[in-house]
């Protein structure tokens, strides 16, 4: 074999798929990394312009329900690992639309994991297949205590319960067939490529176009802001040394009120574009609330940091100030994806 493995990435045209691709490709010269994406509203091949000519990387359009373009691409690429990263992944979009989210993350992750399954039939304990989840899975937080890895499912959204089902029936296969598995549940990602329908990103470009930033409810929800690239830094970690059939939780340490967030961001941006401090901060507009809002989100990471020894390396404040530089600097990029379908989006979702 030309490549010590040959490793499945789904997804990988979307925000955290693409940062892993971008990692895994630069990180292991030794290693084919195939790029599986629909392509659908929120996959972008921009996101990959600086690896796509790369020698070890190779992108293929396919959807990870069609079963036979998946066996394709196991056979030709003769696939040794996979990281499943392709979802529908707006809680949003899955309160309007739930049977996408059943489609592509339930069955969608099964199918996958039937081909894996039979490819890999006999040797199953030397493959891993990775599934990337969320904490949302463990429901929602009152002010007290965290998501520990052992805490009860209890979704709440159309997102979160087509996810903690993809879970369960990752496990199942580890159980039931001795299939190779490990799971990761992180807690909200940030940074560049991010598509505008979640909340920093939407606030960022809002912003620059001095459009209302429309806060959910009264912006009391907490969530735990991750960088996305310590999330895919944790996950090659756990990839590569975490423990096979295990879960393991990643968190940034860095939990905020949204209204704290938005402030935050409003501030940041005054610097960037120069203007009064406050400016920004007069956009924010309180709007009717997302049904079923999860109040709060938090995430024990010790099992984690203690077993594998990642630690998130940047503060919110760090890290928002790097995101804002990114999304200041790639214009284009934003422009590019807020065009066409997004505005239609934005109408129905905002109007
Ligand atoms: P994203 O929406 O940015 O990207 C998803 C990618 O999957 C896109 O490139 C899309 O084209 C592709 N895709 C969708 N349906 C597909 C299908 N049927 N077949 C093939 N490809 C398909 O999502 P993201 O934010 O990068 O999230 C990636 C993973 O991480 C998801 O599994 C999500 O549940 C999980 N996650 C995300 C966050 C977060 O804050 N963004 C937090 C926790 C977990
Ligand atoms: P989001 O980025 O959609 O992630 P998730 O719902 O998976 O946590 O939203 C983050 C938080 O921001 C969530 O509490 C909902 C809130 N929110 C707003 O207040 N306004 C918005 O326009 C959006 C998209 C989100």
């Amino acid at each position: 074999m030309k490549y010590k493995k040959n490793i499945l990435i789904t997804g990988g045209a979307g925000f955290i798929g693409s940062h892993s691709v971008r990692l895994m490709v630069n990180k292991y010269p030794d290693y084919h990394i195939i790029n599986l994406d629909a392509l659908t509203y929120a996959g972008n091949l921009e996101n990959l312009k600086d690896v796509e000519s790369a020698e070890n990387y190779t992108f293929v359009q396919a959807d990870i329900l069609n079963t036979e373009a998946i066996e394709e691409i196991f056979r030709d690429y003769q696939i040794t690992d996979v990281m499943h990263y392709a979802a529908e992944s707006h809680v949003d979009r899955s309160i309007t639309d739930p049977l996408a989210f059943l489609k592509t993350n339930i069955l969608g992750t099964v199918n996958l994991m039937q081909v894996a399954k039979a490819a890999w039939a006999g040797e199953l304990d030397q493959h891993v297949f990775y599934h990337v989840s969320t904490d949302e899975v463990y429901g929602s937080l009152g002010p007290e205590g965290f998501f520990h890895e052992t805490t009860a499912y209890d979704p709440q959204s159309p997102y979160s319960a087509s996810k903690a089902s993809s879970d369960h029936f990752v496990r199942a296969y580890a159980n039931t067939y001795g299939m190779n598995i490990k799971i990761s549940n992180c807690s909200n990602n940030y940074g560049p490529n991010q598509f505008p329908e979640k909340l920093i990103p939407l606030m960022i470009n809002n912003i620059r176009h001095s459009k209302a930033l429309p806060v959910y409810g009264d912006g009391t929800n907490i969530r735990d802001w991750l960088y996305v690239v310590d999330h895919v830094i944790a996950i090659d970690e756990i990839f590569h040394n975490g423990k096979s059939g295990e879960t393991y939780n990643i968190g940034g340490n860095n939990e905020l009120q949204n209204i704290e967030l938005v402030h935050l961001l409003c501030d940041l941006m005054d610097d960037k574009m120069g203007q009064p401090k406050g400016t920004a901060r007069k956009l924010i507009t309180f709007v009717k609330d997302r049904p079923g809002h999860d109040h709060r989100y938090a995430i024990d990471n010790t099992k984690l940091t203690t077993e594998l020894g990642w630690e998130p390396s940047l503060t919110v404040e760090e890290g928002m100030r790097k995101t804002i530089d990114w999304y200041w600097d790639n214009q284009e990029w934003m422009d590019h994806v807020t065009s066409g379908a997004y505005r239609q989006y934005y109408e129905k979702q905002y109007s």
